[in-house]
């Protein structure tokens, strides 16, 4: 005889899960937000059979090397930034999540997607909770991307969605947002963990047996968690995020899981009245007062930061001003506060430049994210030009991450940073010493030539002659 459900009591923000009913989430210090969930206990005959190892035993599959493997060619959008950060292309099959915050340009992304994967010959099916069918009909058509391929569906019950591929037999399927998708078995609200979890868990079944690529969209809280459902991420078989500053037309996407295809990788895209376009080469898109020739103000500096396997230039400014207040300001967009407090004191005692009476702003340009911690160098060099009111020269460029003792210390793929520098026109990188005996630019393909200087510690900034 089953055992009657229990009582379980879960936090729709974080996850973590309760015996009893509390106000206040011990785990994410959150009100409000523990709501009960209705687990089904197993039977007990089910949990003796386990016990007694009465149960048939799985099938295993030995890693031989003439196994017959299943077909897991990928399928290229067409979308170059999509599917380098996929691996390549969508996996039939595969549970794609994608999260970001609300109108950085997920649905936008995924109708491109549609649209690619249609002219391809494939069906999709477009289930949406978050827009009208009219709503979506209205973007395509602005964005040209009507196509008979296309199936707008305004559904959010899941067996609903799951009905719909029986009749329609799609090849691909949106399902946009997870969180408005609700399954009428669980009493709880759309949204909840329980709900997402079980709603994800019959997409999954589907995708799987149906061998259907299927793309979630998840929304992101304030502090850049997907909401509710950390769960999902277990879950499904990539994780993508698309971010960006909301008053920055760049938006990178980027995997921060990967079942398929490495983590490494970003896509860049450009917000325009055409939707989201692909910036090819983006290469120096970050850089406002260096990609031209002529005057620059004081406090601007350049890094070259690995995004994956794609080296990227971006230039980093910052602003020295005398604190009027008691308290210097530090703001920082972009970068980590604490690394950037951390060079401000490396600075101040290694470099002998007296920071502690002033504000200090620090941004990346462009409203990239930079989390490479070989931009330290760039980021200091920024400072030191503020504060010492010199502007940076020459078309110089700067890699590095900085040691408390004010060292340079060694960074990965020093060589493909080079040549990318070298490919960009600057004239001279400044990286450190120890890296280059390891790690040596590819030759030259363009003519162009560019010259290295190691440096071991920033002591001495004058001896650098960049200003
Ligand atoms: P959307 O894809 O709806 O965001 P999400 O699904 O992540 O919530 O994108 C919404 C924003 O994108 C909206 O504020 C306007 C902007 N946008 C453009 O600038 N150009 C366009 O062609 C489109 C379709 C949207
Ligand atoms: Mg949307």
């Amino acid at each position: 005889m089953a055992k009657k459900p229990t009582a379980k009591f879960s936090c729709t923000e974080c996850g973590a899960s309760y015996i009893k009913w509390q106000g206040k989430c011990p785990d994410c210090n959150k009100w409000g937000t523990v709501q009960e969930d209705v687990v089904a206990t197993p039977s007990l005959g089910f949990r003796r059979s386990a016990v007694d190892g009465i149960a048939g035993s799985a099938k295993v599959i030995a890693l031989d090397a003439d196994l017959d493997l299943p077909d897991v060619s990928r399928v290229p959008l067409g979308i170059n930034e999509l599917d380098r950060v996929l691996g390549g292309g969508l996996v039939p099959g595969s549970f794609i999540l994608l999260s970001g915050d609300p109108g950085i340009g997920k649905s936008t992304l995924l109708l491109h997607a549609v649209y690619e994967a249609a002219k391809q010959g494939m069906k999709v099916l477009y289930s949406s909770g978050e827009e009208s069918a009219a709503q979506i009909l209205l973007r395509a058509k602005r964005l040209g991307h009507m196509h008979p391929n296309i199936l707008v569906a305004n559904e959010t019950n899941v067996d609903a969605i799951n009905a719909t591929i029986n009749e329609h037999k799609p090849d691909m399927l949106v399902v946009d947002s997870i969180q408005t998708v609700f399954s009428p078995d669980i009493p709880s609200a759309p949204g909840s963990v329980t709900q997402v979890r079980e709603c994800a868990a019959k997409l999954l079944d589907v995708a799987k047996s149906r061998n259907l690529p299927v793309w979630l969209v998840g929304h992101v809280t304030k502090d850049g968690n997907i909401a509710g459902p950390r769960v999902l991420e277990h879950l499904v078989d990539c994780v993508l995020y698309l971010e960006g500053e909301p008053n920055s037309g760049y938006r990178i996407l980027r995997a921060v899981k990967n079942r398929f295809g490495s983590t490494g990788e970003i896509g860049v895209f450009e917000m325009a009245g055409d939707g989201l376009r692909p910036v090819v080469d983006p290469g120096a898109q970050f850089l406002e007062h260096f990609s031209a020739n002529g005057p620059r103000p004081s406090g601007i500096s350049t890094t070259v930061t690995m995004e994956g396997s794609r080296p990227l230039l971006v230039e980093i400014q910052s602003l020295v001003a005398k604190t009027v207040f008691g308290n210097p300001r530090r703001v920082v967009t972009g970068l980590d506060t604490n690394r950037v407090a951390t060079l401000l004191a490396v600075l101040e005692k290694r470099a002998g430049l007296y920071l502690s009476m002033n504000d200090v702003y620090t941004t990346v340009a462009g409203g990239l994210r930079l989390m490479d911690p070989s931009a330290d160098f760039a980021v200091a060099m920024a400072i030191a030009s503020s504060l010492l009111d010199r502007p940076i020269t020459g078309r110089y460029t700067f890699v590095g991450e900085l040691g408390l003792s004010g060292e340079v210390r060694g960074c990965p793929h020093l060589g493909v940073r080079i040549s990318e520098a070298r490919k960009m026109g600057f004239e001279k990188i400044f990286v450190p010493e120890i890296s280059l005996k390891n790690e040596k630019p590819r030759p030259s393909t363009d003519g162009r030539t560019i010259e290295v200087v190691g440096v071991r510690s920033i002591s001495n900034l004058e001896r650098l002659g960049v200003w």
